[in-house]
């Protein structure tokens, strides 16, 4: 009897205080992946309130009301590849603003939450095209030297359509994201042995990854991350993202759809903190726009004087405060892949193709914007340790998902001297 007894405390002290930190034991720092934009994934239900668009989305829609359910809005392929559902999809996913609120919000009628969050099945879609995309070829390198999801290893996901606005404006759904992290990065440190956390980001994750830690207290970061790796985010956006805003017809395609509605627009335009007043990014023949022309431009190609505003008080004032995180961080960025570099719209017509002249980058993000973190991150004398990793032909996406820069990205993830 007493034998069993004590084989039975035996389990339980197992059980509760020996397997929280069978993790630590591995050696691991426990690893939170933020993804990049459209990995993470979005659940809906419908209210009474809600009013579709069209009779055909009346029709398609799920149960509205009383005995709802949440479905899967975002990334739904069925959906997506109904093209008698597709629009109402896009209708569901958009997003407006509220005046009254000063804030973005889902629709009428629409309520979201997002899917797994803490887990990277919150960013893993069943569809195998997103596993290069939303850094599932990372999540399988990181399993194979031992990672374990909801172990040692958490996904970051978060509302992409609403990235974090200036800190005076309010922003529910980042701040929600900020407490949510926060408690995730806790959690994760303390199953595994107090370890501080390496936070890992991809490309738009990177903006919330860093406002997350230039938000939080300077005692807090130290404690809990360990490092910062951040792929595929330069210090002031790219070009390419002017064309999104110069083609004004809507497409109606979902992303289409909530890329106008939202401002996600705003946070990749080039950054008047990188690109200067004398480098015009779209040229055409009575007028060139540099980054610094940025509302001018809006204007230009039709954007309402409203999200005008909204871009230069809740967006801007973001990207002009891209500064160092102060923890160890190392940024890793794709090299010598043609990039859009400037816009020509000869003859002013913003509704026709532009020719597009490349320069160097990540073939999403231009190498000046790369550049610039060596500036204001590496050059900022608060920030102790800072590494820049460029691997040549390696692309956007390429950098989280190809072989040999995927191996890098692990080494840089298990490094553990920082000197
Ligand atoms: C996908 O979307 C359709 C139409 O909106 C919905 O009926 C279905 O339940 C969704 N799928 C999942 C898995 O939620
Ligand atoms: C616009 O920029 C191009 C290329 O830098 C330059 O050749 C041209 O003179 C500029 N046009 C105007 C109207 O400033």
């Amino acid at each position: 009897m007493a034998a069993t007894h004590i084989l039975f405390f035996a389990v339980v002290l197992h059980f509760f205080f020996l397997w929280p930190h069978a993790a630590s034991a591995t050696g691991l720092h426990p690893v939170v992946l933020l993804p990049g934009a459209t990995c993470s994934q979005v659940e809906a239900r419908l209210t009474d309130a809600y009013l579709p668009p069209s009779p055909q989305c009346a029709a398609t829609a799920p149960r509205r009301g009383t005995g709802a359910r949440w479905f899967r809005l975002w990334k739904n392929s069925t959906a997506l590849d109904d093209p008698t559902v597709a629009p109402c999809v896009a209708d569901q996913l958009s997003v407006v603003f509220d005046r009254v609120a000063s804030d973005y919000r889902d629709k009428r009628g629409v309520e979201t939450r997002l899917l797994d969050f803490g887990s990277t099945r919150g960013f893993l879609a069943d569809d195998p095209a997103d596993r290069d995309l939303c850094m599932g070829r990372l999540v399988e390198a990181l399993e194979r030297v031992g990672y374990r999801d909801g172990e040692t290893l958490f996904g970051a996901p978060y509302d992409f359509r609403q990235p974090p606005a200036a800190t005076e404006q309010p922003c529910r759904s980042f701040s929600l994201f900020r407490r949510r992290l926060r408690e995730l990065v806790e959690r994760a440190s303390r199953i595994n042995g107090d370890r501080p956390v390496v936070l890992v980001s991809h490309s738009q994750g990177g903006y919330f990854a860093l406002e997350f830690l230039n938000r939080s207290p300077r005692e807090w970061c130290r404690r809990h991350v360990k490092h910062f790796v951040m792929a595929s985010t330069g210090a002031g956006g790219f070009v390419g993202s002017m064309r999104f805003l110069a083609t004004r017809d809507d497409d109606g395609s979902p992303l289409g759809r909530v890329g106008r509605s939202s401002a996600i627009k705003f946070t990749p335009l080039p950054s008047p903190k990188v690109f200067d007043r004398h480098t015009p990014l779209v040229i055409t023949r009575h007028k060139n726009y540099t980054a610094q022309d940025m509302p001018e431009f809006m204007a230009a190609v039709g954007l309402p004087a409203s999200e005008v505003t909204l871009y230069k008080t809740r967006a801007l004032p973001v990207a002009m405060s891209f500064r160092a995180p102060v923890v160890p961080t190392t940024c890793i960025n794709g090299a010598g892949v043609p990039t859009t570099e400037k816009l020509v719209y000869w003859n002013g017509d913003f509704g026709k193709n532009p020719q597009v002249v490349y320069g160097d980058g990540d073939g999403v993000v231009n190498s000046a914007s790369i550049l610039a973190l060596d500036t204001v991150i590496g050059d900022d004398p608060k920030q102790e340790y800072y590494k820049s990793v460029k691997i040549a032909g390696a692309s956007h996406v390429g950098v989280v998902s190809d072989g040999a820069a995927l191996e890098r990205v692990v080494a840089v993830i298990l490094q553990d001297k920082f000197a």
